[in-house]
Formats: C-alpha cells, structure tokens, sequence
C-alpha cells in the first residue's frame, strides 16, 4: 500500500493472511501439555517479553499460527484479562503490508486506535486495534516482512525468530 503524495492511503479492501490468534493461558507448560504434546504442533522458543509483562510461544499451523501468551506480571492487561475472564481467545492478527499507513487509513475511517504507530513486536512492526471498534475483538495487525516498518524500528539484517519462508 503506497500513499499517494498529500493523498490518503488507499480504502483497505482487503487484508493478508491471518498471522496469528492469541490465546491467554494461565501456565505455559501445561498449555503445552495440549497445543504441543496432544495436537502434535511444533512450538517456537518461549520468549519473555518484559516490556508486556508476558510471556509468549508461536506454534505454526498451516500458513497462520497459534500465539500462547501467559502473564508473568500481575499487574500487566493480559493478567487483568486473565483474572476476570479466564483462560481462553484474546486477540487475532493480520498481516499487512504498510502498518502506518493502515493505522491512518483506518483512523480516517473512525476505527479507535490503541497505538497510532508501529511499535516492534517479537516477530514485526505491529499495532493494536481497540476492540470497541472491532465488535469485540482486539485486533492487532503486523506488517509483513520487508515493510517500511521494518527499517524504521529493527537494526538492519534482523529477522524474526520463526519467520515462515
Ligand atoms: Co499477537
């Protein structure tokens, strides 16, 4: 997606493939107790992410994969989400080619922002939708590899820990 110059970016007729959905879980080696050891999925390295307060595995599935996020801090959203909630689907993820564009895209279009800028997740530039415009879900969208992002927010020759292909 290019921005025409002094235009706005284009109307977002269609997104990528699912990156991946995230599911909150309550103790990482008992979550794959099921996702690796029952279902047979191959997960990547679990990695803390301090900064979140979590901590996170991807399982690949197909051409998407599954995100298993565990809270580590009890004051972190994703612990506030797991006491009242529970165990259970917290977000989904699309891939997209030009995230600062999308994000302004979809502002112009009325969608509530939670972050208006790329900011560098574990495997890409993501940015999260609220879920108020989203009909309940949070939403989070990850720019595909080789995006401007990538360049703004990553050291050069970075490459996400388990990227597919
Ligand atoms: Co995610």
């Amino acid at each position: 997606m290019t921005m025409p110059s002094g235009g706005l970016p284009p109307t977002i007729h269609h997104v990528g493939r699912v990156h991946h959905v995230a599911v909150v879980v309550r103790e990482m080696d008992a979550a794959l107790g099921f996702y690796r050891d029952i279902l047979g999925l191959a997960p990547g390295p679990v990695v803390p992410i301090p900064g979140d307060g979590v901590r996170i595995a991807f399982l690949p599935v197909g051409e998407t994969r599954i995100e298993l996020v565990q809270p580590t801090d009890a004051t972190s959203g994703v612990a506030r989400f797991l006491a009242t909630r529970g165990e259970g689907f917290h977000h989904v993820c699309f891939e997209v080619v030009d995230i600062a564009a999308t994000l302004t895209r979809l502002a112009v279009d009325g969608v509530e922002l939670i972050d208006t800028a790329p900011r560098p997740g574990a495997e890409g530039p993501v940015a999260f939708l609220h879920p108020r415009s989203c009909h309940g879900v949070l939403v989070e969208l990850i720019e595909a590899p080789g995006g401007p992002a990538w360049d703004a927010l990553y050291p050069a020759g970075f490459r996400a820990p388990d990227a597919l292909g």
